[in-house]
């Protein structure tokens, strides 16, 4: 297994929407384990493949609190079919978006389907934080970053602590 380098704003391959994957091979499952020992070395609960330059539909989480409760899942070709009511998801942050957080409002429900490692359908329910979660990877690959999902006067002073920081580095 291997560390992969996670991409980080501004780079342009996080706001571009990746391709649906279209076979599951040994090649591919050894990528998703990649993502996953990088989602858990980082740490994060989840990691989406635009987030370290895979243009595939892969995303992996685990919301699982501590490290011996590990339980990772992986969603090929994720997508909400259902989303209802309003959650206020505070404070959150992305290991593409570094030392920065904010209120982003979310679905409370949804409905995702995709497919597991072994290219099996899923279909299930989620509500609360997992839903947040799945928004904020799914969002991911689609090219869109929460801070595309906050007022246009907060993501302008986002960004121009980074164009500052860029500029000193
Ligand atoms: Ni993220």
């Amino acid at each position: 297994m291997a560390l992969l380098d996670i991409l980080e704003y501004p780079d342009g391959f996080l706001s571009k929407p990746v391709l649906p994957v279209t076979g599951i091979t040994g090649e591919l499952q050894q990528k998703i384990d990649d993502m996953a020992q990088t989602m858990y070395h980082a740490p994060g609960v989840g990691l989406a493949a635009s987030q370290v330059g895979l243009n595939q539909c892969i995303l992996v989480y685990d919301v699982s609190p501590r490290d011996e409760n590990r339980a990772l899942h992986v969603l090929i070709n994720p997508r909400i079919v259902c989303q209802e009511g309003e959650i206020l998801s505070e404070g959150e942050g992305c290991l593409s978006v570094p030392d920065y957080r904010s209120d982003v409002i979310r679905y409370s429900q949804i409905r995702v389907e995709g497919c597991d490692r072994d290219g099996k359908l899923l279909v299930f329910d989620a509500e609360g934080y997992l839903a947040i979660v799945l928004q904020h990877e799914i969002d991911h690959l689609q090219g869109v970053l929460f801070i595309d999902r906050i007022s246009v006067l907060k993501r302008n002073l986002y960004k121009k602590r980074i164009k500052k920081r860029l500029r000193q580095s």
